[in-house]
């Protein structure tokens, strides 16, 4: 080893004591594995891949360059072009090819990545995660061979170690946020469902004898009780708000093609703008399918539509709503697949800062007539289909909220 033992053992300490290791930040992590290990061994390029598209792809999620000390990552590899490489890495603690480009376990790389690169020499260790082989840590000598040593062979597998249990700490954390998140919900659910159903027997009690009130009474009664009644029917509008909300728990799932979905959705969508403010809907550009209930997802959006018809002017308001394949994601569903984004943006008043920290709690509202629910029930509709949502808002400058939904097949046609 170009460094001693003791600087491996201690690189090995600093990175499992870390916080991209403790808080579950595989991105950070994998930057300070390939600079640490580059470093440690003594090598000019190390790099991190994943599998993605189940397996398929091999991506880079970094690599570095020791020469220039930066860091970028290489173009994609297709997994089923190295079966022999990958069957060695399932099998070996670590691949320690001295002459890599004849070495039968990594030969098949010679032609697309070593002979162009001057790859001489690889030190490879597998990734694991939940059982299966997850990616690999790659350490490369350019130009000159390495006789790699035992002990440069034990760091180099120490190294993937250290990346399978970042990946295992994101998962904990993620799981732990989500049953906390969903078992919040579950509870203010029941007790949301619990107020509706007292409250609107009270409120059905009140309308009723308000209303024999008024056929008994003559004129001057009638006008009181017009007003009893009003708030009586606001009272119940809160109370389907309440069931709505309650309702989210018993969702039934479906295939939906968001294509058919937005444009169908349109006129609703449009009815609930009013005809002062402008609806740009754009259906996704190739068939987009996800798996959720679809008068939950119509819920979800109508209530982004009626917040973006509240935060907008007339006659200058443009709220647009539109769907694609979601190209970078948020950190939790990372790693989790592929997402479909569904968005609505418009061009309103939007949001400060003390706002936007609050609007996930359920009753926060800023506005008058307000209930605070509506965001509360966009938040339940994805994470409870594993999904989640993302508020982008800055004072004046309008607002963009994305709901991530899990891709599905599309339904066969
Ligand atoms: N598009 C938006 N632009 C600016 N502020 C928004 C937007 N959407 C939501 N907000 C802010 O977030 C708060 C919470 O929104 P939410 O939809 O949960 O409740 P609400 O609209 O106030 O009431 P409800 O939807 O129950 O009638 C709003 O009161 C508002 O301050
Ligand atoms: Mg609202």
């Amino acid at each position: 080893m170009s460094s001693s033992v003791a600087m491996a053992s201690r690189a090995i300490v600093d990175l499992t004591r870390g916080a991209a290791l403790t808080s579950g930040d595989v991105g950070a992590l994998v930057r300070q594995v390939t600079e640490l290990a580059a470093t440690v061994l003594g090598v000019q390029r190390t790099s991190v891949w994943r599998f993605e598209g189940q397996g398929r792809a091999l991506r880079c999620a970094d690599l570095y360059d020791a020469g220039s000390r930066s860091h970028r990552v290489a173009p994609e590899l297709v997994a089923a072009d190295y079966p022999l490489y990958f069957a060695a890495l399932r099998d070996a603690r670590v691949i320690a090819a001295v002459d890599a480009q004849s070495d039968p376990a990594t030969a098949e790389l010679t032609a697309p990545y070593l002979a162009p690169l001057d790859i001489r020499s690889l030190l490879d260790a597998p990734i694991w995660h939940d059982g299966g082989l997850e990616g690999v840590v790659c350490h490369e000598s350019v130009g000159a061979r390495r006789d790699w040593t035992a002990a440069e062979a034990a760091f180099a597998a120490s190294m993937g170690d250290v990346v399978s249990l970042a990946l295992q700490t994101r998962a904990r954390l993620t799981a732990q946020a989500a049953l906390q998140e969903a078992t919040r919900l579950d509870a203010e659910g029941r007790f949301a469902a619990g107020v509706a159903h007292d409250f609107s027997n009270i409120l059905q009690a009140v309308r009723a004898r308000a209303e024999i009130m008024g056929l008994r009474g003559d004129a001057s009664v009638a006008s009181q009780v017009a007003p009893l009644l009003h708030a009586a029917d606001r009272g119940q509008a809160l109370v389907r708000r309440l069931t709505d909300y309650a309702r989210t728990r018993e969702p039934q799932v479906a295939v939906v093609e968001l294509g058919a979905f937005l444009t169908s959705l349109a006129p609703l969508a449009a009815d609930v703008l009013g005809t002062k403010r402008r609806l740009v809907v754009t259906p996704p550009p190739a068939p987009c399918a996800v798996r959720v209930d679809p008068l939950l997802l119509e819920r979800a959006l109508i209530n982004l539509i009626a917040n973006a018809r509240a935060a907008t002017a007339a006659d200058v308001g443009v709220v647009e709503m539109s769907a694609e394949l979601a190209g970078s994601l948020p950190r939790a569903l990372r790693g989790r697949g592929d997402f479909v984004r569904v968005e609505v943006r418009d061009n309103g008043v939007g949001m400060n800062e003390e706002t936007r920290s609050q609007i996930r709690d359920a009753w926060y509202t800023t506005r008058g007539g307000g209930t605070g629910l509506g965001l509360a029930i966009v938040q339940s509709v994805a994470t409870g289909v594993g999904g989640a949502v993302v508020v982008d808002s800055e004072l004046g400058e309008g607002t963009r909220v994305s709901v991530f939904l899990p891709l599905t097949e599309p339904p066969a046609p």
